[in-house]
């Protein structure tokens, strides 16, 4: 608590004002006294002569008052009992009483009743009595610096947390607008799948009413595609990309005619030649579309060899993507086991014997590797079926 500021005042903003004393004494003597101890010194000094009149001058003051003086002798109130209310009205003022005689009994009382500070006994030495008004000045001039300080904190404190509030409140409506535009981005990106899927579903379809007799080999050709790169342990993105690419990789025979698809002979070697330039009518036809991964490309490769006897640019090892050498293993599996015009169904057991014989030469051996785990896998389970290119 601060000393001499009533409750209702606002402290000014600097520590400048002038300090108001009030002397209440019913002699006129003591008041001139003090008048005259006080005259040099920049005080704002009232004086009264009764109690009831210093009380009204606190009620009435405009400025708080910083020290209280009064006698205790004094008709119909007493000191004690005039402080005991002035105290209410400025509680952390300085009081001094006076007394005219060391009466203890009436000192204790002041000091209970009345929360006096200090007492002096009549008569008293002027300068005294002046040292001690000004070094309880100081006390009030300390105390309220600090209590002007405090204020100022705890406002700061208030505004910081009034700020540390709004910026709360900020983030957590950003949190949840990014959360929101997660979500639509997530729906839209699901919708764009369902959609790629439908493309890539619609163009299988559309390869397949070309040649009738690989009826399914798409479909089957991306399942066991996907299974061997599963058993390689590849991630999530690349059996999408594997899954799109083996779907769609003989799209390019729709400009192969129909008639040498389902040639019930050997073709020719012009008629090869006319097939084998599917891969290349699917680089053209699919470069142009912005698949989320090089779909187009892998494709291109797909007829690829590790020792160079692929078609069409006779790329070699590493020049093979991946993707396209698991495509070109699931591709050979499926032909070889499923019926063609211009011979009956190999089987898988044939196709295996095939992919194992030409392992590290025309196939990439970890490729090869991975296929035979997924075979032996889907031999010993029934359910699974007994070929690889049965889910
Ligand atoms: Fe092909």
């Amino acid at each position: 608590m601060v000393i001499g500021i009533r409750k209702d005042f606002k402290l000014p903003q600097r520590l400048s004002y002038q300090h108001s004393i009030l002397i209440v004494d019913d002699e006129d003597s003591i008041l001139n006294a003090f008048k005259r101890i006080l005259a040099d010194e920049d005080y704002e000094v009232r004086v009264a002569n009764n109690g009831l009149d210093g009380l009204n001058i606190l009620r009435s003051a405009k400025k708080p008052f910083s020290l209280i003086i009064s006698d205790q002798r004094m008709p119909e109130m007493n000191g004690v009992q005039f402080f005991a209310q002035a105290k209410e009205i400025f509680p952390d003022a300085v009081r001094i009483l006076l007394t005219g005689y060391a009466d203890s009994d009436s000192i204790i009382e002041a000091i209970n009743k009345g929360g006096v500070h200090l007492y002096f006994t009549k008569p008293w030495h002027e300068e005294e009595i002046l040292l001690h008004i000004k070094q309880s000045l100081s006390k009030v001039e300390i105390l309220a610096e600090n209590r002007r300080l405090m204020e100022m904190i705890q406002n700061k404190n208030k505004e910081l947390m009034a700020l540390n509030k709004k910026l709360e409140k900020k983030a957590e409506e950003k949190t949840n607008d990014l959360l929101i535009q997660t979500e639509k981005l997530k729906e839209s990106y699901k919708k764009s799948q369902i959609i790629l899927d439908g493309i890539v579903r619609t163009l299988s379809k559309i390869i397949e009413t070309r040649d009738p007799y690989t009826s399914g080999h798409e479909d089957q050709v991306a399942k066991i595609a996907c299974k061997i790169a599963k058993e390689m342990k590849l991630s999530e993105d690349q059996l999408s990309f594997i899954h799109i690419a083996a779907t769609l990789h003989d799209i390019g025979k729709i400009s192969v005619p129909s008639e040498i698809l389902t040639k019930p002979s050997v073709l020719s070697k012009l008629e090869m030649e006319i097939i084998k330039t599917h891969c290349k009518v699917a680089n053209d036809v699919l470069k142009s579309i912005e698949f989320p991964y090089p779909v187009a490309e892998i494709i291109y490769q797909h007829h690829e060899r590790m020792d160079g006897s692929g078609y069409p640019r006779g790329l070699k090892g590493d020049e093979i993507a991946l993707e396209a050498r698991i495509i070109g293993v699931a591709d050979v599996i499926d032909a070889m086991a499923s019926y063609r015009p211009y011979r009956p169904a190999l089987g898988v057991d044939a196709a295996i014997q095939e992919i194992v014989k030409f392992k590290g030469i025309t196939y990439d051996p970890v490729v090869v590797d991975a296929c035979l785990k997924v075979y032996k896998k889907t031999s010993a389970n029934p359910k699974d079926g007994k070929s690889l290119s049965i889910n």
